[in-house]
């Protein structure tokens, strides 16, 4: 079988779905792989490199010969509809997002997997990209921070004066706020951090952070992902947070509810409140923003109640991809073990009974399997539709607000 390796089309994605190292797993379970020129540039890998770990490089890959096609982005319909019927693909498929393509690759005939599909559970931690790239985003969000601070981020004693450490506050502590927190601290500042989760007090503890207890309910579903919080509460959260916002250098946003709008934490007039020269950083701003006017990929300049300057305001656009080597040799490693789970003797074989390969598809044999995205798609059709009949009982998660 073969494995085909895409340069992603994206403009400024600068991902790849395998490096020369993941060349080697693939073929190493018995599959050729292709790729395309240039597909791992940006990550730093040549053409030669993966000739070298013993893939054949081409122009551009004839989709219909492809039998697992590799992805960073997901992919556009026409690229769906291009594929062979029966063949497998493996990359992120944004379902909630990307109906168009959903519905392609159902009536293609396609078995796709969607990497944020892969349930969170210990098995499937390898396969786990949503995992993988937030913790890339995680640390990048603090760095994007480090280089607008008109101040240090340590201590320093010397003869010329002590500079206290910068105070960085973080809000939402899952994978990326955890990794914003462990960065900053190795930087130096003081850390502090909330969540709804009540978990997540002794994980921040466990990252040098100081929990901030807010006399908030805690919002936990299954799965250990949070709940929405109620439009009172979420408001009583505001009001809880706004002196610990005020007195924070830095403030790096990270929270979601899965499935839904990034939950707005910070307000305008709590922006306002901070000391002129600070930073925010919104991890969220792509999926709905947890900071009110961030913009994706954007710096905006908001002036301070005080009237003495200005807090910058970064809303984050596609932070994994800004730090593509290392990015890419997390997502290609996530995508290899999944094709790996499938394969036996060079022939890929999903087998259904094996939750991590149920849980993470999204369409098979013509149907939807991930319930929220059939429902999407019915609801969009207005109709129940050919794309209807989810099997819920194979797949009923929600994809993450990723
Ligand atoms: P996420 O990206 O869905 O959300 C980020 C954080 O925002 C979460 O910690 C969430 O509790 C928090 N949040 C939501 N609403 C909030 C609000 N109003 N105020 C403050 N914080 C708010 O979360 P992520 O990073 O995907 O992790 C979710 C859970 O999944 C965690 O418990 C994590 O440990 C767990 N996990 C388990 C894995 C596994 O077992 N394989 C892999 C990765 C994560």
């Amino acid at each position: 079988m073969k494995a085909g390796i895409a340069r992603e089309a994206l403009d400024g994605e600068r991902r790849v779905a395998a490096t020369p190292e993941t060349v080697k797993q693939l073929t190493g379970l018995g599959l050729d792989v292709e790729i395309e020129s240039g597909a791992g540039i940006a990550s730093g890998h040549s053409d030669d490199e993966y000739r070298q770990a013993g893939a054949s490089v081409v122009q551009a890959l004839d989709l219909g010969s492809v039998d697992v096609y590799c992805h960073v982005r997901p992919m556009e319909p026409s690229t769906a509809g291009a594929l062979r019927p029966g063949s497998v693909t493996v990359g992120l498929g944004s379902p909630s997002s990307e109906l168009p393509t959903v519905r392609a690759l159902a009536a293609g005939g396609i078995t796709s997997f969607a990497l944020e599909l892969v349930p969170r559970i210990s098995r499937a931690q390898s396969m786990d990209a949503l995992t993988s790239q937030a913790l890339v985003a995680g640390y990048r969000c603090v760095l994007e921070a480090a280089t607008r601070l008109p101040r240090f981020f340590p201590l320093y004693m010397t003869a010329a004066g002590t500079i206290p450490p910068a105070r960085v506050l973080v809000l939402g502590a899952g994978v990326a706020g955890l990794q914003a927190i462990g960065t900053a601290k190795r930087l130096g500042a003081r850390v502090s951090a909330n969540d709804i989760r009540p978990a997540s007090a002794d994980e921040v503890a466990s990252m040098g952070g100081t929990f901030i207890k807010l006399d908030l309910e805690t919002a936990e579903a299954s799965g250990g992902y949070a709940r929405e919080l109620s439009a009172d509460r979420g408001a009583l959260q505001r009001a809880l947070l706004t002196p610990h916002v005020a007195q924070a250098d830095v403030l790096i946003t990270t929270a979601a509810v899965p499935g839904r709008r990034a939950p707005l934490l910070v307000s305008r007039e709590m922006v306002q409140g901070m000391r002129p020269g600070s930073v925010v950083v919104d991890l969220a701003a792509e999926s709905g923003g947890n900071v009110e006017g961030s913009i994706p990929g954007q710096d905006i300049h908001i002036p301070t109640a005080d009237g003495q300057g200005e807090v910058t305001l970064v809303g984050l656009k596609d932070p994994a991809s800004a730090m593509p080597a290392d990015a890419s040799r997390l997502f290609a490693k996530n995508v290899a073990n999944l094709i790996a789970l499938m394969t036996r003797e060079g022939v890929v074989a999903p087998d259904f009974e094996d939750e991590v390969v149920a849980g993470t598809c999204l369409t098979h044999d013509g149907e939807v399997r991930h319930a929220p995205t059939a429902e999407a798609l019915a609801a969009l059709a207005g109709e129940t539709g050919p794309f209807g009949s989810a099997h819920t009982a194979a797949n009923p998660g929600s994809e993450g607000a990723h």
